[in-house]
């Protein structure tokens, strides 16, 4: 089956199209606005994919507060035009989502907890995937991931270590780091299987942002010589003080089971292109 990317010069899609092979045609922005339903429109009937992977976003959650309406054309609008498209040729939709559209510190969050998004960007993010939803898509929410070597908070944050630059990481936000390799194959597996509704997809156990990074600089062999800060200190818009997607669902579903986040670093820091060909990493449940 064909699968269409959108936004595949960013670093979740620009990881499926590395994972997905010959049958994965990968549009980055400059191809595909998906803001433009002439263009969405167009790519659709050109391509004629089987499954369409959204990985366009506005993923800047610092901006979206100072540009909320902005962010929600292309978090929210777009998402909703694109999935009406794609349901109306019958082509199956697979929507990236956050774990930024809950916030509960104290349990692991399942699909079934009540969305509470509480910046401008989640609530973007959840109206996104509330409309893919409505329209029959795939809504697959990630959080806190990383690709050794490119963009992202976690890239300038060892830069910034290697450089010898100043650098404060936060020790009071938790997550699970997941390396975009496995949530590409997540994804690809999501768009080839076809069941509908909402899944989390994360690595498991938790890190703060400073065990992530401290664990990633030793890996490298840097020096942690960062500040260690707090979420309020850092300021910018609300993030969860405590945020642990359960993947339970997506195991059962989809037959794959990701690894605890620190196995993970260390075979996607030891090579990064080990996570898209060892199956050794991930348990496969069915
Ligand atoms: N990375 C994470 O930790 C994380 C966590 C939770 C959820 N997510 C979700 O994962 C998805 C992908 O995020 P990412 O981390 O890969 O972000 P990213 O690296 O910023 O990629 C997003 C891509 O979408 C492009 N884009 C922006 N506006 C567009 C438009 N109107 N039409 C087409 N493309 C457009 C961006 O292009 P420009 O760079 O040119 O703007 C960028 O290439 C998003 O839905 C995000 O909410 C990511």
């Amino acid at each position: 089956m064909k699968i269409l990317v959108t936004g595949a010069g960013g670093l979740i899609g620009s990881a499926v199209v590395a994972a997905g092979g010959s049958g994965v045609v990968g549009l980055p922005r400059a191809e595909l606005d998906i803001t433009d339903p002439d263009a969405v429109a167009a790519a659709l009937d050109t391509h004629r994919p089987g499954a369409v992977i959204n990985a366009a976003a506005q993923a800047n959650v610092n901006r979206a507060e100072v540009e909320p309406d902005r962010s929600a054309a292309v978090n929210a609008d777009a998402v909703s035009m694109l999935a009406a498209q794609c349901a109306a040729r019958g082509v199956r939709l697979v929507h990236i989502s956050t774990d930024y559209v809950l916030d509960d510190p104290d349990r692991e969050l399942t699909e079934a907890l009540t969305p509470d998004p509480r910046s401008a960007y989640a609530r973007g993010k959840l109206a996104g995937e509330q409309a893919a939803c409505r329209l029959g898509a795939t809504v697959v929410r990630v959080q806190w991931v990383y690709t050794p070597g490119t963009r992202g908070f976690f890239n300038l944050a060892l830069s910034r270590l290697a450089e010898g630059k100043p650098l404060s990481v936060v020790t009071d936000q938790i997550g699970r780091p997941t390396p975009a390799s496995l949530v590409a194959r997540g994804l690809l597996l999501a768009a080839r299987g076809g069941a509908v509704g909402v899944y989390h997809l994360a690595c498991t156990g938790e890190a703060s942002a400073w065990d992530w990074i401290a664990a990633a600089a030793q890996l490298r062999g840097l020096p942690m010589t960062a500040t260690p800060t707090t979420r309020a200190r850092l300021g910018g818009a609300h993030r969860p003080a405590r945020s642990c997607l359960c993947s339970d669902r997506f195991a059962e579903t989809f037959g794959l089971r990701l690894p605890d986040w620190r196995t993970a670093l260390e075979v996607a820091m030891a090579e990064p292109q080990a996570l898209l060909l060892s199956e050794s990493s991930v348990s496969r449940t069915s």
